[in-house]
C-alpha cells in the first residue's frame, strides 16, 4: 500500500513546510509534513467547522478525534486557557507535529497528543471536536465513533464535520440511533457540522 496520510508511520521523507491560519480571530503558523493530512493548507471541511462553531465558553476535557497536524487541538488550547485537550490520532508524524503546534503556539503543557489507546481509562470529554477519518470505511468509522462517544461526560456535546458527498446526513441519522441525538448547526461549501449530545 501506498503512503497516505493515514498511514500510522510514514515512510515517505519528512519533508517540512509550514501552513498559515486564521482560526477564531487569530493568526497561527502551523508547521505540516508529508505523510499527514492536508499538509498544504488548512483543510476546508475543519476551516467550515471552526468558522462555524463559537470555541466553548467554559474549561473543561476536550478531544480532537484525528488531530492530524493539530490546528483544533491548538487552537482550542489557545481559547480556552483552563483546558486540556487531548489530540489522538494514529499517525505517529502527525502527533510529532502536534506537539511542535502545540509548543509553538504556548500551548503544550495542556495538548496531550498521543495514541488512542495512550488515553488513560478515566478520562471522560466535556467536548468531542472532530474531522474524522472517513476514509477507513463505514465499520471502522462507526467503531472509532462509538469508542469515543461513549466517552463524552454526561451532558457533553460532540462536533464533527462531514462532506455531504461522504456521508454527512446519514452520518447525522445513525448518531441519533445509537442514543446520541445529533443535529445539523451549519452546512457550508459541501460541508455538514453536526452537534451529537450524550444527554
Ligand atoms: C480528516 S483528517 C483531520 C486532521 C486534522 N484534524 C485537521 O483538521 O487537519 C483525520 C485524521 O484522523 C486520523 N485517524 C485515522 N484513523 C484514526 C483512528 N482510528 N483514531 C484516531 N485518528 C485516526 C488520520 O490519521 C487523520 O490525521
Amino acid at each position: 500500500m501506498g503512503d497516505h496520510f493515514f498511514s500510522a508511520e510514514p515512510q515517505s521523507a519528512d519533508v517540512r513546510r509550514t501552513v498559515e491560519a486564521q482560526i477564531w480571530g487569530r493568526s497561527y503558523v502551523f508547521t505540516t509534513a508529508t505523510g499527514v493530512f492536508s499538509r498544504d493548507r488548512l483543510d476546508i471541511g475543519t476551516s467550515v467547522l471552526l468558522r462555524s462553531v463559537e470555541p466553548p465558553s467554559a474549561a473543561g476535557t476536550f478531544l480532537d478525534l484525528g488531530t492530524g497536524y493539530g490546528p483544533i487541538a491548538c487552537a482550542l488550547a489557545t481559547e480556552v486557557p483552563e483546558a486540556t485537550v487531548w489530540a489522538v490520532d494514529v499517525n505517529t508524524r502527525a502527533l510529532e507535529l502536534t506537539v511542535e503546534n502545540a509548543k509553538a503556539a504556548g500551548v503544550s503543557d495542556r495538548v496531550r497528543a498521543v495514541l488512542p489507546d495512550d488515553v488513560p481509562e478515566d478520562v471522560l470529554f466535556d467536548e468531542i471536536w472532530s474531522n474524522p477519518a472517513i476514509h477507513i470505511g463505514k465499520p471502522e468509522l462507526h467503531k472509532m465513533l462509538l469508542r469515543w462517544l461513549e466517552r463524552l461526560a454526561p451532558g457533553g456535546t460532540a462536533r464533527f464535520v462531514v462532506g455531504k458527498n461522504l456521508g454527512g446526513d446519514s452520518l447525522q441519522r445513525w448518531m441519533t440511533e445509537q442514543g446520541y441525538p445529533c443535529e445539523r448547526t451549519g452546512s457550508a461549501k459541501g460541508f455538514r457540522v453536526l452537534r451529537a449530545r450524550r444527554d
